[in-house]
């Protein structure tokens, strides 16, 4: 990792359901850090829920209120960022990330991400005959991006509680001066 990053932030990139949203908000109060979330800060922005935008304006429309706000996102300090699980596939948003925050993929196999979101049916990307044949195959296309991040932590058997420490640790590893 380079000494001239700068990690004034911790950003959580990685496929839906693999607890971005609960992770990172117990690892906001580890590290005494805001909590935000790029899915909500969006549907509050719009007034109006992710399922609804990709209904209504499609995703690029999506892509681009996801891209204005990493860079919006670039001035800040102390916050853990979760992402949207589409957000580090543009590989503008990863160096805009990259500018700011360390970045931290959480990473479990696709059945694991089956069994926590088949029963949940707001995710757009989702809404397919084939669910876990539709996980693998974006998850598969999506690998090379997440690979990107500068630490990579397997939730398959970790806790929520056990992997925000895990990168609590990590974090206070590459910034020792904090
Ligand atoms: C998406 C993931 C969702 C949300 C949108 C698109 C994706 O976020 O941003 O439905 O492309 O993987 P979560 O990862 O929080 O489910």
């Amino acid at each position: 990792m380079s000494d001239l990053r700068s990690h004034r932030s911790v950003a959580l990139i990685g496929f839906m359901g693999v607890g971005k949203t609960t992770v990172g908000s117990l690892l906001a109060q580890l590290l005494h850090f805001d909590f935000l979330d790029t899915d909500k800060l969006i549907e509050q922005r719009q007034g109006r829920k992710i399922s609804e935008i990709f209904a209504t304006d499609g995703e690029p429309f999506f892509r681009k209120l996801e891209s204005d706000l990493c860079t919006e996102l670039e001035g800040e300090s102390n916050k853990v960022i979760a992402t949207g699980g589409g957000l580090a596939v543009n590989p503008a948003n990863l160096d805009s990330l990259r500018r700011h925050a360390l970045i931290v993929c959480l990473w479990a196999t696709p059945e694991t991400i089956y069994s926590r979101v088949h029963h949940q049916g707001h995710r757009p990307l989702l809404q397919h005959p084939d669910p876990l044949g539709r996980i693998r195959e974006l998850l598969a296309s999506r690998t090379p991006a997440y690979k990107q991040a500068d630490v990579i932590v397997g939730v398959d058997f970790r806790s929520p509680a056990e992997t925000a420490r895990y990168i609590a640790s990590s974090y206070r590893h590459v910034t020792p001066t904090k």
